[in-house]
Order: structure tokens, then C-alpha cells, then sequence
């Protein structure tokens, strides 16, 4: 009997950025079966793109209802068993739920929501759902990330004392300038985006690993925001000062207008023996820096690496994996939790940290809206 998980997906068609990234990640481990979904509302893009990719088109659905009253019909043993949502931020919400109510495990692309509100009526509804729900904060995939996070576990970085994240792209510079390609862009649309662009598009991102990697818990923050023009609403730059426990303190440096930047993404945790450090553009390179010791370059797939990392590695040392990888890791995890396997709490983000990435946009506006003071992060 074929023992693959039977994924569904909504969104990531081929006009799509995401879409590739998630459909090689689910054949990476060969344990999902790609079974149907909504790519497209445009039925014949829809369609197309399902016979360009070699899919059968008889699971290929015209919306979301409709893929839920046909799926809902199959017998228990043929149907999507996990959807993965990869559609603009504003469907997150809705489909989330209704897969949720209806038993289907979820992958949810970020931010979860676009209100804290949705995220808190969707953590009732998988309380009662009592299925696996993750959220694909993709950069946490990486072996070498996977490995700072249990350097720091370790201690090895001794007392945390600084959190530092940049996030920085360039890609809205020759947008933001021109309102006609401003107003075709979804993610500078509200109705579409949510209430931020770059801090809930990217700055999201760097929160969510800035907690993954230092066990530190970001509990106030203060933005200073930039919207660049007085008719553009949403932001595409952002400096937004932290203060965590234990008396950490630091900062997430975000934009999506440092022209000529492609996905520079930079983390560094810095402790009172060593800091440590991480380049998404390098991703095989983890640099720590002890205390009057020379510069360490550490790599992915030596013994020397955790349990953690290494279970994130597929090749011997010296053969390059990127994002696909990290994004494949990621289901990896997930596949082990709908098989009820045992797995590291590290192996994919769930939707505690798609609720925190959630709260994080919304406190970060409303700090700059209210002149740039602190506001804590509420749990919910
Ligand atoms: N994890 C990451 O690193 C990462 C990177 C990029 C994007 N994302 C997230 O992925 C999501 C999609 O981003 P993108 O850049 O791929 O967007 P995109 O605009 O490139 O693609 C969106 C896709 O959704 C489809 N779509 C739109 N409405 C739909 C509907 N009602 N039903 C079915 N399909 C529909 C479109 O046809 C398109 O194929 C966003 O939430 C974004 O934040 C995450």
C-alpha cells in the first residue's frame, strides 16, 4: 500500500514565487504524494498548470469549497490528509480554519494571519481539531541554523547579552516609486497583505529565528517604520528595537528598499564566551566567534554537528543544500508528526510561533503609529 502522505495545495501555481519551493520540498524525503488542489483561480491556468506539472487533473478543483466538499465525499484512505496554504496572506485565515474544522493537517505559509484575532480564534480551533498545523518560517530548515540554535542550547555561547537580526532586500526600489506598479503589487495592498508589508512579509522572518536560535523571548519592542511616500500605506523599511528576557536586549534591522540587496539575511546571537553568526546567502557557513580564540568556520554534515543538524543534512560534507533543502526539512518534521514519530520541537515552526510572528507585525505598527514607543508582546 502506497504509505505517503496525500498533500493537497492551494495557491503556488505556476505564476507563483513560493509554489516550486514547496512542492520540491514535499518529494525530497518521498513522503508526500502531491494529489490536487487550487493553484489558480483562473480555471484554465489552473488546469494547465496541473498537466505541466503531470498531475492528474480530476483532484484539480475550481476554489477552496469546492475542494473541501469533493475531497470531504472520498473515502477516509484517498483523501488530502494536509493542505499546504500558499496563497496571499489575506486567505491564510479562512482556509486555515476550514481545513481545521474539517480534520485536514495544515502547512500554512507566513505570516499565519493577518490579525491576532483570526490567529486566536485558529489556536481554538486546533485545540478541537487535535491535528498537526505548521508554518513554514522556512529559514529554520537550515542544518547550520538548526545547529546554532543547539550551540546556544548547549551554552556554548555562555549568557546571551545581544539578539541580532537584518533582513534586507531591494526588490520594492524600482516599485515604490512608480503608483501604477505600487498598485499591482499584492503585497502593498492592505486588503490583500494585511496591515504591513515589509515587517510582515520579511521582518517576520527575523523575529521568529531570532527566538528559535537564542531561546530568548522577545517581550517588548519599539519601530521606527518607513512608508517612504505619504499615499503609500504600508511599510517597506523598518528599525525595530528589542528587549527579551533575561535582560537581553537587540534588533531587527528590515527592508524590502536596500536597493541592490537580493535576500540578505543575517543572524547573530552574541553570549559572554562567543558570538555566532549566520549568512542565508552563504547558508553552509556558521562562524563562531569564542572569547580570544580564532574565528571557527563550522559546515554542515560533520560529526561534529547535532542530531538536530545533521537530520537536516541529505549529502556528505562539501555538497551545497539550500532553501529547497530547508524547506524540505520542514515537511520532513511535519511527516514525522502526522505519522505521530517521535521529533525535535525544532524540526518545523507550529502555530505558536505563526501567533507570535502574527503579534510581532501588529505590535511593530502600532509602536510607530503611536510616535515610536515600546510596546510589550502580549501571549494570547
Ligand atoms: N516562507 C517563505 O520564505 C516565503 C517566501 C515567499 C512567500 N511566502 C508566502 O507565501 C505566500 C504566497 O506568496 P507568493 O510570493 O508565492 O505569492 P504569489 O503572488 O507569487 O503567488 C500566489 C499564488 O496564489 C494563487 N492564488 C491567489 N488567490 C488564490 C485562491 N483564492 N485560491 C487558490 N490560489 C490562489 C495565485 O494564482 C498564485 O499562484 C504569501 O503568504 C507569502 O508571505 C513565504
Amino acid at each position: 500500500m502506497n504509505s505517503k502522505i496525500k498533500l493537497g495545495i492551494l495557491g503556488g501555481g505556476g505564476d507563483s514565487l513560493i509554489g516550486v519551493l514547496h512542492r520540491v520540498a514535499a518529494s525530497m524525503f518521498d513522503k508526500y504524494e502531491l494529489v490536487g488542489g487550487v493553484f489558480n483561480l483562473n480555471w484554465d491556468e489552473n488546469v494547465g498548470f496541473a498537466k505541466n506539472i503531470g498531475l492528474p487533473t480530476n483532484r484539480i478543483y475550481k476554489d477552496f469549497d469546492t475542494l473541501i466538499a469533493q475531497e470531504l465525499k472520498l473515502p477516509e484512505q484517498e483523501r488530502m490528509q494536509v493542505v499546504s496554504i500558499l496563497t496571499p496572506n489575506f486567505l491564510h485565515f479562512s482556509m486555515a480554519k476550514k481545513l481545521l474544522e474539517n480534520g485536514f493537517h495544515v502547512i500554512c505559509e507566513k505570516p499565519m494571519t493577518t490579525t491576532s484575532s483570526e490567529a486566536a480564534i485558529l489556536k481554538e480551533t486546533l485545540q478541537k481539531a487535535k491535528t498537526v498545523f505548521a508554518v513554514t518560517y522556512t529559514y529554520t530548515g537550515y542544518p547550520m541554523i538548526r545547529q546554532m540554535r543547539e550551540m546556544v542550547k548547549e551554552g556554548v555561547l555562555g549568557n546571551i547579552q545581544k539578539i541580532d537580526a537584518q533582513y534586507y532586500q531591494g526588490w520594492i526600489n524600482p516599485i515604490i516609486h512608480d503608483t501604477e506598479k505600487r498598485s499591482n503589487t499584492w503585497r502593498l495592498n492592505p486588503e490583500k497583505s494585511g496591515l504591513s508589508c515589509c515587517v510582515g512579509d520579511i521582518g517576520t522572518h527575523a523575529f521568529e529565528m531570532l527566538e528559535y536560535v537564542s531561546g530568548v523571548t522577545i517581550e517588548s519592542i519599539l519601530a521606527d517604520l518607513n512608508y517612504l511616500y505619504s499615499d503609500n500605506k504600508m511599510d517597506i523599511d523598518g528599525t525595530i528595537l528589542l528587549r527579551c528576557s533575561n535582560n537581553v536586549k537587540g534588533v531587527i534591522c528590515t527592508s524590502q528598499i536596500a536597493t541592490g540587496e537580493e535576500n540578505s539575511f543575517v543572524v547573530k546571537i552574541y553570549g559572554d564566551k562567543a558570538g555566532i553568526k549566520w549568512e542565508q546567502e552563504n547558508p553552509n557557513f556558521l562562524y563562531l566567534m569564542e572569547e580570544g580564540k580564532p574565528l571557527q568556520v563550522l559546515k554542515p554534515g560533520h560529526t561534529y554537528n547535532s542530531e538536530l543538524s545533521l537530520g537536516g543534512t541529505k549529502l556528505p560534507p562539501g555538497h551545497p543544500e539550500g532553501i529547497f533543502d530547508a524547506m524540505g526539512n520542514i515537511y520532513k518534521g511535519v511527516a514525522k508528526a502526522i505519522h505521530k514519530e517521535p521529533y525535535n520541537s525544532g524540526e518545523f515552526p507550529t502555530m505558536t510561533d505563526g501567533i507570535r510572528g502574527v503579534s510581532f507585525i501588529e505590535k511593530a505598527v502600532a509602536s510607530h503609529q503611536q510616535g515610536n514607543v515600546w510596546v510589550a508582546m502580549n501571549e494570547l
